[in-house]
């Protein structure tokens, strides 16, 4: 960090971007198994703030191995730079003012604490969405399970790679896509948005 002069200072400050917006941004950390739901209920919870006129941004976690992170690969260090990445470009959308939902792994507790530090306690909604790797194997909706039992993928997540559950003192929401349809995790979502938007 030697001879890095931050700007921050002077630029345009996030209060005025959220005026403009009207909205008040949030990350919100949606993480899980592979086939847990995560995309689906970003997406369908990105569409429901869009209607109701709301500037938002899925980060993804495929989409972002493609581009971004396409260096990275499923080792734990490569994981946490992932997640690094992840959390520093979610801050950048905050700060810009948008409602960003983000949809990865994120597979421990310390990665997660991790994204709440650079985010920041206050703007950070940790989600987990919560199915059963027997349950996530069944719905196998990418063949990635089928794969992985093979012995075709290395580092599967919950099989040679660690997959930890929040603990119950984990400020968390937990939406359980085994028990729950997509509209009630959306709804569930939307409360939480709607406690913390301004009002107008
Ligand atoms: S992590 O753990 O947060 O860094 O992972 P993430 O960036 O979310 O990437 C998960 C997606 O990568 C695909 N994929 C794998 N997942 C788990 N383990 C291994 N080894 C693996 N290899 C590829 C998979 O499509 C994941 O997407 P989702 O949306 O979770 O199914």
């Amino acid at each position: 960090m030697d001879n890095i002069h931050t700007e921050f200072h002077r630029m345009l400050g996030r209060e005025a971007k959220e005026a403009l917006l009207k909205q008040h941004s949030t990350v919100y950390w949606l993480y899980g198994l592979s086939g847990s739901g995560k995309s689906t209920i970003a997406n369908a919870f990105e569409r429901e703030l869009h209607k109701s006129g709301h500037l938002t941004q899925i980060l993804d976690g495929d989409n972002i191995r493609s581009g971004l992170n396409s260096n990275l690969g499923f080792s734990d260090e490569d994981r946490a730079e992932n997640i690094r990445r992840i959390a520093e470009v979610a801050k950048l959308y905050l700060h810009s003012g948008l409602i960003t939902i983000t949809s990865f792994i994120c597979p421990t507790r310390e990665l997660r604490l991790l994204a709440r530090s650079h985010v920041g306690e206050a703007d950070f909604v940790e989600v987990f969405v919560k199915a059963s790797f027997e349950t996530c194997a069944e719905r196998d909706p990418k063949g990635l399970y089928a794969k992985a039992s093979a012995g075709k993928i290395a580092n599967f997540t919950g099989k040679d790679s660690a997959f930890e559950e929040p603990g119950d003192a984990d400020d968390v929401l937990v939406l359980d896509t085994e028990n729950q349809s997509v509209e009630d995790c959306v709804q569930s979502l939307l409360a939480v948005h709607k406690a913390r938007q301004i009002p107008s």
